[in-house]
């Protein structure tokens, strides 16, 4: 991934598909060459990669890094941390080619390392963070108990959704509408461009997060007006991002739930990454909510990343685990799924328009 400004205009659609498959296939191929039970051991290490990735983010030691290589010594001077401890920590990250290390003992970033840093465009330290909380964690531990039973482990691990749980920890609350928004960020370019988004009147974003897409479609069309919809610790978080992109005057911020009403009157509606949250029943009545607050001929946009039943996708087949473990029965769905969704709603089924990652899937209240 290159670094510097996210850019207007995404890379072609088969060309980042292609690049994900090739990259896949070599990753099998090399596993391949192996026997399996060498190409499993290092696949049964992976917890351990996610727990030092996690560390490493939480100190900032990739953006001790950024300036140039270091000693584990020298970092931990700076950091405050053990040497010792973080010389084996990083010497097995290097393992994974987040680190190089020199016959000098000094740790260089690679790429990948690079984006662990807070200062990098594309930064995935605080979805790090986040996917290193103990609750995070703790829930995903419960996939053991997941596979046996079908229920989803955050409820069962800690006795309420994460939603009701961000809503008593406002500091993993910030930290999750931070991790969204840079993984939004990623999509932003394509979502604006296969969209023909109008240039004039409302959209409306529910559960839009702190409004990272909003703003890239206001952006894309100065004359059209935007409602954001979340909890109000989320809007909180949106006043920066949305001043910040240049858009706030054209936004309206809407404290909402969105099982009970949503208000708000425009030409668009989008639900971003909400629905793979939650099981089908609560996917509907989400969706019905929507659906009466749309007037007639309003469109409604489901942006997810798709996920055929007997088909092993490179990023939604981990994701839908990670719904699966996290949320109240969350899960990746087929779009025959989602326009069966969309019909129960009442809503009838556009276009589908797919890009590299997430697919835009359609629904009009005709
Ligand atoms: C996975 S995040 C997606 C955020 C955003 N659409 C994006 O893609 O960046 C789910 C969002 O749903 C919001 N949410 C959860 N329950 C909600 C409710 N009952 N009403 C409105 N928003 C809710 C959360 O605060 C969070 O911002």
């Amino acid at each position: 991934m290159a670094s510097g400004r996210l850019p207007d205009r995404p890379p072609p659609r088969l060309a980042a598909r292609g690049v994900l498959a090739l990259r896949r296939l070599l990753h099998r191929t090399a596993d391949r060459l192996v026997p399996g039970e060498v190409a499993l051991w290092e696949h049964s290490a992976a917890f351990g990669r996610t727990r030092i990735l996690g560390a490493l983010a939480e100190y900032g030691v990739a953006d001790a890094l950024a300036d140039g290589p270091a000693t584990a010594q020298e970092l931990a001077d700076r950091l405050g941390l053990d040497a010792d401890a973080l010389h084996r920590a990083l010497r097995a990250i290097g393992v994974y080619d987040i680190v190089r290390l020199d016959r000098r003992g000094r740790f260089h970033l690679t790429p990948a390392g690079r984006a662990l840093g807070e200062d990098h465009p594309h930064s995935l330290r605080a979805w790090i963070r986040y996917l290193n909380l103990a609750s995070t964690q703790d829930a995903w531990a419960g996939v053991t108990q997941t596979i046996k039973t079908g229920d989803p482990s955050f409820p069962a691990v800690h006795g309420r959704s994460v939603w009701d749980h961000f809503a008593a920890h406002p500091d993993e609350e910030q930290l999750f509408a931070t991790a969204m928004r840079k993984l939004t960020e990623l999509d932003v370019p394509a979502i604006v461009a296969t969209y023909p988004w109008p240039e004039r009147g409302t959209v409306c974003d529910v559960a839009g997060g702190v409004g990272t897409l909003l703003a890239g479609v206001l952006r894309a069309q100065p004359g059209l007006r935007g409602v954001l919809v979340d909890s109000p610790g989320v809007l909180t978080e949106a006043e920066g991002p949305l001043s910040a992109a240049g858009v706030r005057e054209r936004v309206t911020l809407s404290e909402g739930n969105m099982f009970e009403r949503v208000e708000a009157q425009a030409d668009v509606y989008v639900l971003k990454d909400v629905l793979h949250d939650w099981d089908d029943e609560r996917s509907l009545t989400i969706l019905r909510t929507v659906r009466a607050a749309m007037p007639h001929g309003a469109r409604l946009v489901l942006v997810e990343n798709l996920q055929k039943r007997n088909r092993i996708d490179p990023i939604a087949s981990l994701v839908d685990v990670h719904m699966l473990t996290q949320c109240d029965g969350g899960r990746q769905r087929s779009v025959a799924e989602l326009h069966g969704l969309l019909r129960s709603a009442g809503l009838r089924p556009g276009e589908l328009r797919l890009t590299a990652q997430p697919a835009l899937v359609e629904g009009i209240a005709a």
